[in-house]
């Protein structure tokens, strides 16, 4: 089989990067190692940028979102118990929309099925061969057979566990990594939302996040211990705990019910360097990882494919600085959506690790957010996302 893009890994930035090429009449193969069950059944992030929306509008993918998302003009930071409100639209004139994660991948996987997309499920022993050649393919095995995918080009899409980013040589290769000595467990209830915007809470007891997904689903988290386990929290715990550490007039509305989804998510910050080796891209999740605090993680895959996507389309009209420029390009992004997220994380967390002088220094830097317009344009405009 021979197609222009071969992609690796058929999760949002796969499937938005397959979808945006076809429109402009390149050939793309996504190949995904789970069924199409499985990846819709994965619960992730629920805050798009305003970037990402146009970028989900230009791929022909925006009606749903449009008539079913929720535009937010602001969020609430909330210390000890008391919040108060960033207003995105008054700060920056921007909004973000919460459309969760798996409805963007589920409007993707219908619209690449309209466009008779090419989207192999069930893939096994993906291999990246001659990246650094004028000739690169992909090898895979599926129901037993062995095949062979030749290519002009190899889009890593595959996220952080995938095969991509380890087919770099190590030599070529520099990390950067902080591991977060907490995680977040997460979860789904058929209960209405406690607030129309989120509420970001920083507690003594550790930090709480108020989210939704429409008007009877809600998404919540509570930070826990890095070693903990989802089966130490029964759904009562889980909502004594929450109240505990969000706005007493937010804790008293709370409707609480059982929880439909329950998980743990450790949290890391994570950047691979460079984001193309030769005839080989890596997009998304593969070249980075973001602590979800700033809401960023499908927002920066998304960004990096509105490079990919330019550079490629450029590629083939006889131009190769757009693909010289990729991984300079992305990471210049990446890097400042990394630190929003890091300082998100320092500012909203409980540190086990933390003494007393640096619990002054969040309350102080909380304090200075809450009273300081100057602040709050600042997390404003790196929430509502930083320009392309
Ligand atoms: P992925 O979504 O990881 O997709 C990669 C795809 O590649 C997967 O479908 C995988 O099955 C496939 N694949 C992997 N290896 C191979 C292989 N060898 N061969 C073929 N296919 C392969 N972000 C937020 O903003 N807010 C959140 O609340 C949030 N929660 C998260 C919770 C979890 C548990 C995780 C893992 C991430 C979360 N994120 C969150 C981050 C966000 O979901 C990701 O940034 C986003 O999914 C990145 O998209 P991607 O397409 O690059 O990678
Ligand atoms: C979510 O709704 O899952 C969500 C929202 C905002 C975040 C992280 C997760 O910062």
């Amino acid at each position: 089989m021979r197609c222009q893009v071969a992609i690796i890994g058929g999760g949002p930035s796969g499937l938005l990067l397959s979808q945006l090429l076809h429109r402009a009449g390149i050939d793309t193969v996504v190949l995904e190692r789970q069924s199409r069950d499985y990846v819709l059944s994965r619960i992730r992030a629920g805050v798009l940028e305003w970037g990402s929306v146009e970028m989900l509008r230009e791929a022909g993918v925006g009606a749903r979102m449009d008539a079913e998302g929720y535009p937010h003009d602001g969020v609430y930071l909330a210390c000890r118990n008391e919040g108060f409100r960033i207003d995105f639209k008054d700060l920056v004139g921007k909004q973000v929309m919460v459309y969760g994660q798996t409805e963007v991948t589920r409007d993707l996987y219908e619209a690449r099925d309209r466009m008779d997309g090419k989207v192999i499920h069930n893939v096994e022993g993906v291999q990246i061969h001659g990246a650094d050649s004028d000739a690169p393919y992909v090898t895979y095995t599926r129901d037993g057979t062995e095949h062979r995918l030749d290519c002009d080009w190899v889009a890593g899409c595959d996220g952080f566990h995938g095969v991509s980013r380890q087919t770099i040589p190590a030599s070529v290769l520099k990390e950067f990594e902080r591991v977060y000595p907490f995680g977040w467990l997460g979860i789904l209830s058929e209960t209405p939302p406690v607030d129309d915007e989120l509420i970001y809470a920083q507690h003594e007891r550790g930090f709480a996040l108020c989210s939704m997904r429409n008007a009877r689903l809600s998404r919540y988290y509570v930070q826990v211990a890095q070693d903990d386990k989802v089966e130490n929290w029964s759904d009562d715990a889980f909502w004594d705990e929450l109240r505990r550490r969000i706005p007493e007039d937010a804790a008293e509305r709370l409707v609480t019910g059982p929880s439909i989804e329950k998980s743990i998510a450790p949290l890391r910050s994570y950047v691979a360097e460079p984001m193309r080796w030769g005839r080989l891209f890596l997009v998304g999740d593969a070249a980075h990882i973001v602590p979800p605090t700033g809401a960023k993680g499908l927002n920066l895959a998304v960004s990096d494919v509105h490079y990919l996507y330019h550079a490629l389309v450029q590629a083939y009209e006889g131009d190769e600085h757009g693909v010289a420029h990729y991984s300079e390009q992305a990471l210049a992004r990446v890097w400042k959506s990394e630190r929003f997220s890091w300082s998100m994380t320092g500012l909203l967390h409980r540190f086990p690790d933390r003494g007393a002088f640096e619990a002054r220094m969040q309350e102080a830097e909380l304090d200075y957010l809450q009273h300081s317009r100057a602040a709050q344009t600042s997390l404003a405009e790196n929430y509502v996302g930083l320009p392309y």
